[in-house]
Order: structure tokens, then sequence, then C-alpha cells
């Protein structure tokens, strides 16, 4: 990187640009799409892995660069940050936390979050995830007794949002097990909302409400009520028990005896817990998805995650401890597979917070830039047979054959100072889930693979996936 004041070769005119309308740009393509993901893919296979739109005037560089994309990345927050208008968005929805603060507060922010979330809290939390995961095969046991077909990713969900809950928040909220899951579907209705409000040039939705922006109002509300009750709980456990203000035992009770100091507000707090909720559920719960539709298309890999459970953790439903299930080197292949090939979250939006030049590229301040990750992490130049799921490229002993292999290139849990913090918890989630899945069950698709599609809605996840399991 150049240092600032000096000027780049290039600069955002000099960019090749996909055909536009002539007045409104690219906006109309952008907005018409939900799956603004293969809008942005398409543009790349047109103009490269540099180009510029505008959005009715507007002017933004979409990068699928990955030496620019990991440099943006890194100069967060001094120079870069998240795009504005998204932070504004989650901000008038009553949400503030450290997805969508910036500068000294985002660092403030930053600190508990992250140790709530370090390897050796997550280690501690293990039996939580081991309760869950026997829940849930418990679940997918009765629907193979009745023949069901299973809509996986809601299931999963499910899976993550009780995980969430009881690490972070200490409250056990047992969606799995609810039949009615009404917290879940409020849930469920806040992430499509923020990718269509991010790309509405006007924020209609201040003047007049639609049935959307009513049914999204209500979910806030009755989200917000559940956090409450949350906060109110773990309120009462740190009146209870005065020792557990030396050592709080989850991220709520931390923020809680940190507020003590005036360190975070009401608001604050509530707005971290939100944020953890959302950031937590649909990118590890889809992903889950994704590693089931490629596994329920291959036996003969399901065969080698169930013959490594049993070589692991012989009679056992799920790995007993940490240790067995840093040991299952192939199910965790099989986890990254599905990573790469299929991020949950293909594209970031950043902004510029003062001129910067990267790799001769003169970006101006306020300047938006899309980071399109997706499209290196299958490219030819980095993964050898990149569009193919292959979780072998993975293992020590990779086939020679796969000679190309580039894991810098993978920024599905982005990167630099705001890379995700739960990258760890979801990784434990993926591989402990699919190893006691696939240890009991036989897999099968109930509908053809073309029928199953990308969807975007703020992540990426696989629309009607219908799962078949057979005990074996
Ligand atoms: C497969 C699962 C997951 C994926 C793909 C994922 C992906 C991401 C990505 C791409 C970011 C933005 C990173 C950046 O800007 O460099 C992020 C941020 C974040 N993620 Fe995750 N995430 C996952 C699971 C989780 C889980 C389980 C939690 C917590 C329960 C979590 C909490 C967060 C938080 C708090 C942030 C904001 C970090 C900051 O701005 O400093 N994520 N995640």
């Amino acid at each position: 990187m150049k240092t600032d004041g000096q000027k780049g070769r290039i600069s955002l005119k000099d960019l090749p640009s996909p055909r536009g309308h002539f007045l409104f740009g690219h906006l109309p393509e952008f907005r018409k799409h939900a799956n603004k993901h293969q809008v942005l893919e398409r543009w790349v296979a047109e103009c490269g892995k540099l180009f510029r739109v505008h959005f009715a005037g507007i002017p933004l560089i979409i990068s699928a660069d990955p030496v620019i994309n990991q440099q943006v990345l890194a100069l967060r927050p001094e120079k870069f940050r998240r795009l504005s208008k998204m932070s504004a968005v989650i901000r008038e929805m009553g949400v503030s936390g450290v997805f969508n603060t910036e500068g000294d507060t985002w660092k403030r922010h930053r600190v508990p979050v992250a140790s709530a979330l370090n390897v050796r809290k997550i280690r501690a939390f293990y039996p939580v995830l081991c309760a869950k995961t026997q829940q849930l095969l418990d679940k997918f046991g009765r629907y193979a007794a009745a023949g069901q077909v299973v809509s996986v990713q809601k299931e999963f969900m499910a899976y993550t949002v009780d995980i969430t809950t009881s690490i972070a928040f200490g409250y056990e909220m047992d969606t799995i097990g609810a039949r009615a899951n009404t917290f879940q579907k409020h849930l469920e209705t806040i992430f499509p909302m923020i990718n269509a409000r991010i790309a509405a040039p006007v924020p209609l939705w201040r003047f007049f409400k639609t049935r959307k922006d009513r049914e999204l109002e209500a979910a806030l509300k009755a989200i917000e009520k559940t956090i409450h009750q949350f906060i109110r709980e773990a309120k009462d456990r740190l009146a209870a028990d005065p020792a557990l203000r030396e050592h709080p035992t989850n991220l709520l009770e931390r923020l809680l005896v940190e507020d003590e100091d005036n360190n975070f507000t009401d608001e604050e707090i509530y707005g971290n817990v939100f944020t953890m909720l959302l950031a937590g559920e649909d990118t590890t719960s889809n992903s889950i998805s994704w590693a089931v539709y490629f596994l329920a298309q291959h036996p003969e890999m399901v065969r080698k995650v169930r013959e490594e459970a049993n070589a692991v953790y012989g009679e056992a439903v799920v790995p007993p401890d940490n240790q067995h299930l840093s040991q299952l080197t192939y199910t965790n292949a099989v986890a990254q597979e599905t990573l790469r090939i299929k991020p949950t979250t293909p594209q970031l939006y950043m902004e510029a917070k003062e001129d910067v030049v990267i790799e001769d590229l003169f970006i101006a301040k306020n300047t938006r830039i899309i980071l399109q990750n997706k499209v290196a992490q299958t490219a030819e130049a980095h993964f050898t047979n990149g569009e193919a799921f292959l979780p072998e490229r993975w293992l020590k002993e990779k086939p020679a054959h796969l000679e190309n292999h580039d894991p810098e290139m993978i920024k599905t849990f982005g990167g630099g100072p705001r890379f995700c913090p739960g990258k760890y918890l979801a990784t434990n989630e993926i591989v402990l889930l699919l190893s006691a899945l696939c240890k009991q069950f036989d897999l099968e698709l109930a509908v053809d693979p073309q029928e199953v599609t990308e969807q975007f809605e703020f992540t990426m996840y696989p629309g009607n996936l219908l799962v078949r399991f057979t005990p074996v």
C-alpha cells in the first residue's frame, strides 16, 4: 500500500463498467434481484476483477481482487469502515453493537465479544453443544421414523439459536423443541429487510409502511421483549451470586458487570445481544445446510464421515470432548470445503474513511466498495478444479493433482481486525453436527439437485433444500 497523499496510477473513473441504465446506472439491476451476489458475479464475469458501477449517480467500486480485498479488510478501523448505509439501516432497527459501530466505540465492543467467543471459553461450553446436538438427533430420528422429509435449514437455525442464547446469554431457549417457533420466525424477518433496505435509493419506509415493514416492526418488538428477558434473568443471576461479578460466565454477564463502570449503556448491551443473535444464526445454520446439500449427493463422503466418527468416538452418540472433536479431520475438511465453495457471506460492503491508495488504485474518501470474495474462492488459479466439492483438498495428505491450494483466499469469515469472532464456535458447531448426523443416518436429497438454488438474503442459503434421513 502507498502512503496517503500519493496518487495511484488508476482511479475509479479509469475502471471498466458493466452496461447500465443511462440515468439510474446499475441500481435497477441490483435492486431487481434479491440474489445480489449473483448480480455481482455476473458483473465480475463481464468486467473482470475490478470495476465500477453507479447507483443513481452514486459511484461504487466492486473488487473481486483478493489482494485489494485483503488490504481493505486489514486497513480497518482507521481507513475503511463498514458501509455507513448498512450500519444506519441496522441502527434504525434499534441495534447498535459490535457489527455496526466504528472507531473507538467498535474497539470497546469488540473486546468483550471476542473474549466471550475465544477458544478457551467455547471449549468450556462443549457440553452445551453436545446436549443440543443430541436433542436435534432425537428430533431427526423421529422424522426418520415417520418417513418425513426435513426442511433442514429451519432445523439447523433452531440449533444455532439455542446454542448462541445458551453460550452468550446463559438463557435456555429450546427453539429445537418448540412446536410453533415464533421467535425463530421473527429472527428470519430481519435479514431480508436489511438486504432490501441497503439497496433502496429512498428510505420510503420512513414515510409509509408496507405489509413487510409492519411485519418487521412486529418482529423487532417481539425480539426486544425476549432480549429484555435475557437481560433481566442475567441481572437476577448476578444479584443472587456476587461471585459471578468476578468471573462472569457469559457475554451478557460480562457486559452487565462492565456496565457498572458506565462502560456499556443499556442500549449498547441490547445492541450486542441482538448482534450476536443475528451474526451467529443464519451464517452457521446455512453453512451446515450447504454441507448437508453436498453430503446428500455423495454417499461415499457420508460413509467416510461415519467411519471417522466410529473410529474416533466408537459407541458414543457425539464426541465426548473437545479432544475427540479435534480428531475429526475428514469431517473438518467437509466443513472447510463447504465454507470455500458456498460462503454464506459471499460479499462484504465497505466505505473509505479517507483517501487511500491500494495496489495503484486511488480510492477517494467516502467511496463505497463492495468486496466480492466468492469468485476467488473457486478460481482455478487458487484451487485446482475449484468448482468441484472435494473435501480431500483440505487434508494433510491431499491428492497430488489438487496442486493449487491457497487458503489465504478464503474470506468467508472476513479478515483483518474485524474478522468474525465466532469462527471457532461456528466451525465446532458445523463439524460436531455433521459428524453426529452422518454417524446415525444416511442422507438423501428429497428434491432434484437443480431445484436447490442459491438464495441471498444478506446471507446465502440453499433454497428448497429437503432431505430424507434414514437410520443406519
Ligand atoms: C459459518 C458461520 C459464520 C460466518 C460465515 C460468519 C461470517 C462473518 C463475516 C464475513 C463477518 C464480517 C467480518 C469482516 O468484516 O471482516 C462476521 C462478523 C461477525 N460475526 Fe460472524 N460468521 C459466522 C458465525 C458467527 C457466530 C457463530 C458468531 C457469534 C455467535 C458470529 C459473530 C460475529 C460478530 C459479533 C461479528 C462482527 C465483528 C466485528 O465487526 O468486529 N459469527 N462474521
